[in-house]
């Protein structure tokens, strides 16, 4: 049995293979034999340094695997079992609340950076049926993100317009389900590379913010001068200004991302002249899970995986992500 420890103060260089100690489960609890993880943004700004915590930490929200001991308890797993980790473990059903976004793991607990876990078992669903775990493990944040962006916070219909911002986990996976419901996409990117692999999963349109900083103007254009009706907001105050000039009368801006920076000003005349809304996102339930899983079976959805690292290389896995030369998800194979 082994981990990966990140220690304080964190930085890539401060993560350290651990052997670890089996807990057996405790009442309501379930043993996973860890398969596979996956890498986001969040993961990187723990182990980064940028979320520090207080006693180091596993790092790794997401997690795919097998049930190998079940507690006292559980009637809802089985040995043998796949199962899927849920980002946030004490938010089960219905609205988002303080005291149900907490116990992440990978920041407030230990997460997946582990051959096995034991851990509640609510904090688990069953696993697609059509998935392999290394691509069950994309889903638990990146993927639920822009499920709850595009089917949960919207009133979207087939027609309507997204417009999704370059190609990190969290944007391939909103232009995948854009396109299963029929809407039309507009796809940023910086890279030229990267804009003709967005155009071949769907993408109707495609935009470099690089060459073309005022990207809003340009998808106004598409549009006819009517605008997109939902921007799935992974940039942060850097891109608002443009993602508001690009939004239709009574359009919204799904509020998730920070790769620009955490505070910054708003377009608020023209959002409000608008009719705009913006949404803040924080992944969704285990309710949302539960739901994703059963459209990703019913329409086969497969998540675009860039890259895959044994769990002993997650540095070098980090390193790739922090060049953000990658497309869709990297994954980690345990
Ligand atoms: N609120 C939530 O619940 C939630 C959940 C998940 C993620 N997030 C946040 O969402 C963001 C994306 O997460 P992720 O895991 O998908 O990250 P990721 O996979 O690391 O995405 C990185 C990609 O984002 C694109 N990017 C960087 N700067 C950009 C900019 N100024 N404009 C447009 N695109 C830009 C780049 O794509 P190109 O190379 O194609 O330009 C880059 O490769 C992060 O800030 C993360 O913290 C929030």
């Amino acid at each position: 049995m082994q981990a990966i420890r990140l220690n304080n103060p964190g930085g890539l260089d401060k993560l350290e293979q651990v052997p670890l100690d089996p807990t057996p489960p405790g009442p309501g609890q379930i043993q996973v034999a860890v398969k596979a993880s996956s890498l986001n943004f969040h993961d990187y700004a723990v182990v980064a340094g940028m979320i520090p915590t207080s006693d180091g930490r596993i790092p790794l929200s997401d997690g795919a695997g097998e049930v190998t001991g079940v507690g006292e308890g559980v009637t809802e797993f089985a040995v043998g079992d796949r199962v899927l980790s849920c980002f946030f473990p004490h938010w089960l059903d219905g609205s988002p609340a303080f005291e149900k976004l907490v116990g992440v793991p990978g920041d407030h607990a230990d997460g997946f950076a582990a051959t096995s876990v034991t851990m509640a078992a609510q904090g688990f669903t069953r696993m697609p049926q059509n998935l392999d775990f290394e691509s069950a493990a994309t889903l638990s944040c990146a993927g639920l993100t822009a499920w709850r962006a595009l089917m949960v916070e919207t009133h979207l219909k087939p027609g309507d317009w997204v417009l999704v911002q370059g190609s990190g986990g969290v944007s391939v996976f909103a232009l995948q389900l854009a396109r299963m419901m029929g809407c039309k996409v507009i796809a940023t990117s910086s890279s030229d590379e990267k804009l003709e692999r967005l155009g071949a999963l769907g993408a109707h349109h495609l935009i470099n913010y690089r060459s073309e900083p005022r990207w809003g103007e340009r998808a106004l254009a598409i549009t006819g001068g009517r605008g997109v009706d939902l921007v799935v907001e992974v940039g942060g105050p850097g891109t608002v200004p443009q993602s508001v000039r690009a939004l239709a009368f009574g359009g919204c801006i799904s509020m998730i991302g920070v790769l620009t920076g955490y505070a910054g000003e708003v377009p608020t005349t023209e959002l409000f002249q608008k009719n705009g809304a913006i949404k803040g996102i924080t992944v969704g339930s285990r309710r949302h899970q539960l739901d994703m899983i059963a459209a990703v079976e019913a329409n086969d959805l497969r998540p675009v995986i860039d890259s895959s690292y044994p769990l002993a290389q997650l540095a070098d896995a980090f390193r790739h992500q922090e060049s953000q030369r990658h497309f869709g998800k990297i994954c980690i194979s345990v």
